[in-house]
């Protein structure tokens, strides 16, 4: 049995845009956990992404990729993505520490759960109504997070190191096809889609089943009728299923299944699904727990951990505190409830489930910001939050 660890030594990549605005709100939720509990954190915050790379031909100081694979414990990322911030190879300035991050550390799973909490109204024909009920939505989408169509970026690295250049059109035919031509290769591989389907399966163990009908079910949806990647993925779903009688199986074809998750969110417990469809799908079925202010997600290896909220940095709303800190600060109780899985220590995990607590509270008192029809700003959400939190923390740790 693991050592009960309390002291974590914490990545927080900021990034660009807003991922800077709700990382801050998420450094109040550390520090208050840091006051208040046997937990002590040792925390390094590395800037990087685009605005960084703008401001220094960098996206991020030389080592961090090593500092977040030998000392982390666990990272935090916010967002990465500028505008005009390109690297000279033609890529996202930010890229290297996202996609890197995922495919270095072999964080193969993107667990993205959606789940609707009590308080939440959507935006659905520019009005906040209730349309799915608490308790109807509670789903994770597992996505696989290291192949598919983001695997070109490693495939150029691996060419720019061999010194080769796989992509010129001439060594491929495309018959049909005139003038110029761009491509991107989506290999997924047995591996690959072994380890995420058995991620998915062994999480539905760990699950109540459905809303609708309490069954536990892993659904696979792909594009399995269209693409070779896909027959693979989808034929090792099967053959994994085989281990998992009690669990039920199910598939749907990723057009359908943006069809049956807005009209039947309460049929879906797990779903596992390649690299693009699950990054496509998640943006909508975030709409689902009230938007993108609240997703969060965790890449999840058998090593290392990196905790984000699915949003991007959205340039436009970037400075102005109006932004929604809540799908960071989900982000930061999946990391303390990774924490605690893994090194086996309660401690985390209650601070994960009281974050969770301090975040329902708030939506549940209306300290929403516009996203969710409200008027609060950045740090009004975040502060009320950490207070919530502190009357937790301090009730359960009894610390002075
Ligand atoms: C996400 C993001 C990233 C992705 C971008 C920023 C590269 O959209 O985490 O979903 O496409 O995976
Ligand atoms: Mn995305």
């Amino acid at each position: 049995m693991a050592s009960r660890m309390t002291s974590y030594t914490l990545a927080l990549l900021p990034g660009d845009g807003i991922g800077r605005d709700v990382m801050a709100e998420a450094e109040k939720v550390l520090s208050v956990i840091e006051q208040l509990t046997p937990i002590s954190l040792t925390i390094n915050k590395i800037p990087c992404g685009g605005q960084h790379y703008l401001d220094t031909g960098e996206e991020w100081p030389e080592g961090s990729f090593e500092f977040c694979r030998d000392e982390a414990d666990a990272i935090l990322l916010g967002a990465v993505g500028w505008p005009g911030a390109i690297t000279e190879d033609g890529d996202l300035a930010g890229g290297s520490v996202i996609l890197g991050l995922r495919s270095g550390l072999d964080l193969y799973a993107n667990v993205r759960p959606i789940r609707l909490y009590e308080g939440v109204r959507h935006k659905i024909h520019g009005e906040f109504r209730q349309i799915w009920k608490p308790g109807m939505v509670d789903m994770l989408i597992i996505r696989e997070n290291t192949e598919g169509l983001y695997h070109s970026l490693l495939r150029r690295s691996a060419d720019k190191a061999q010194g080769r250049d796989s992509w010129e059109p001439h060594t491929m035919d495309f018959p049909g096809l005139e003038g110029e031509v761009a491509w991107d290769p989506r290999p997924i591989s047995r591996h690959g889609s072994e380890r995420v389907i058995r991620y998915a399966f062994d999480a539905a163990q760990r699950r109540n089943g459905a809303p609708g009908d309490g069954k536990t079910r892993v659904t696979c949806v792909d594009k399995s009728n269209v693409t070779r990647g896909c027959q693979l993925f989808n034929r090792i779903y099967h053959e994994i299923a085989e281990d998992y009688p009690d669990t039920e199986t199910d598939h749907a074809y990723i057009d359908a299944f943006c069809m049956w998750v807005v009209r039947n969110p309460e049929w879906f417990d797990v779903v596992v699904t390649p690299n693009m469809f699950g990054d496509i799908s998640t943006d909508l079925a975030s709409v689902l727990q009230g938007g993108m202010g609240i997703a969060a997600s965790a890449n999840l290896g058998d090593e290392h951990g990196m905790f984000e909220p699915v949003h991007g940095s959205a340039p436009k709303y970037t400075g102005q505190n109006i932004t929604n800190p809540m799908a960071m600060i989900n982000s930061v109780s999946l990391m303390f409830d990774w924490l605690g899985e893994t090194n086996n220590a309660a401690d985390c995990k209650v601070i994960a489930d009281f974050i969770d607590k301090a975040v329902t509270e708030t939506l549940m008192g209306g300290i929403l910001t516009y996203d969710l029809g409200g008027t609060a700003k950045t740090s009004e959400v975040g502060d009320a939050i950490v207070g919530v939190l502190e009357t937790l923390l301090r009730k359960h740790f009894a610390v002075a």
